[in-house]
């Protein structure tokens, strides 16, 4: 069952045509990602979606229905949740408070609990840290709160915008590995990543973006191992 279709969207920054005609498709349960060189329009495909940005022509249905323009608040209701570039916790605020914020727009207090707890158990180190401002958590400490506060929304759908950039090779495999059991335990996730080949080993299918087109999309294991994606995106 397809969950979001996004079908020939065109998004501009005043003047400048940052995507131009671009359709993804997800399917419930799936790991889908998104690659492609810096300014091909990865953030842009994602921020569109969860309504931070409104299309000019084009769609998008979640579910069946046409979210295109809606505001965002109202698609993170519906189930779609973006965890942005460069995490974005509230520095001055402790890491309970940041999860808090996540479940803003929940009144389900006995659920948020749970929530709660599935994400300490999911991120110990956050556990261990609630009561410490988030500005002074590690790059990686604040990767997985700025996941955390996403799941906090109990998302149908996480969107992930290069979880993995700038933290060192053995925190990576950790993050891509908490990905895929996020994953397993039943959110759909749709990855924007520049490292190609982690996005790839764990995605069942992928998408090649530039400069606001895609140019390749198919089977992620199928474009691990095709010579055009090994020279252009996984260094030979
Ligand atoms: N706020 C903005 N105002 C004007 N142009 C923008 C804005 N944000 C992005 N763009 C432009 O839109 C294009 C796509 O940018 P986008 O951030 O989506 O790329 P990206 O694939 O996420 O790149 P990166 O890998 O560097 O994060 C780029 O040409 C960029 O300069
Ligand atoms: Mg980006």
């Amino acid at each position: 069952m397809v969950m979001l279709k996004v079908d020939n969207i065109n998004v501009y920054y005043g003047a400048i045509h940052a995507l131009k005609g671009i359709s993804v498709e997800v399917k419930q349960g799936e790991i889908v990602t998104l690659i492609g060189a810096n300014g091909a329009g990865k953030s842009t495909t994602l921020r569109t979606i969860s309504g931070l940005l409104k299309p000019k022509t084009g769609q998008i249905v979640f579910e069946g229905q046409n979210i295109a323009g809606v505001p965002a608040q109202n698609i993170v209701k519906l189930g779609i949740s973006q965890v942005p570039e460069g995490r974005r916790v509230f520095a001055h605020m402790s890491v309970l408070e940041n999860l808090e914020l996540g479940a803003y727009l929940r009144s389900d207090t006995k659920e948020i609990k749970e929530d709660m707890d599935k994400v300490f158990s999911r991120f110990p180190r956050l556990g261990e840290r609630r009561s410490q401002l988030s500005g002074t958590l590690s790059g990686g400490e604040q990767q997985m709160l700025a996941m955390g506060r996403a799941l906090m929304s109990r998302p149908r759908i996480l969107l992930l915008d290069e979880p993995s950039m700038g933290l060192a090779p053995l925190l990576v495999k950790e993050i891509f590995s908490i990905i895929k059991d996020i994953n397993q335990t039943g959110t759909t996730i749709l990855l924007v990543e520049q490292n190609a080949h982690m996005a790839l080993s764990i995605a069942n299918k992928a998408y090649v973006l530039e400069t606001g087109r895609i140019i390749l999309s198919g089977d992620a294991k199928e474009l691990a191992a095709s010579e055009e994606i090994r020279k252009a995106y996984l260094g030979g």
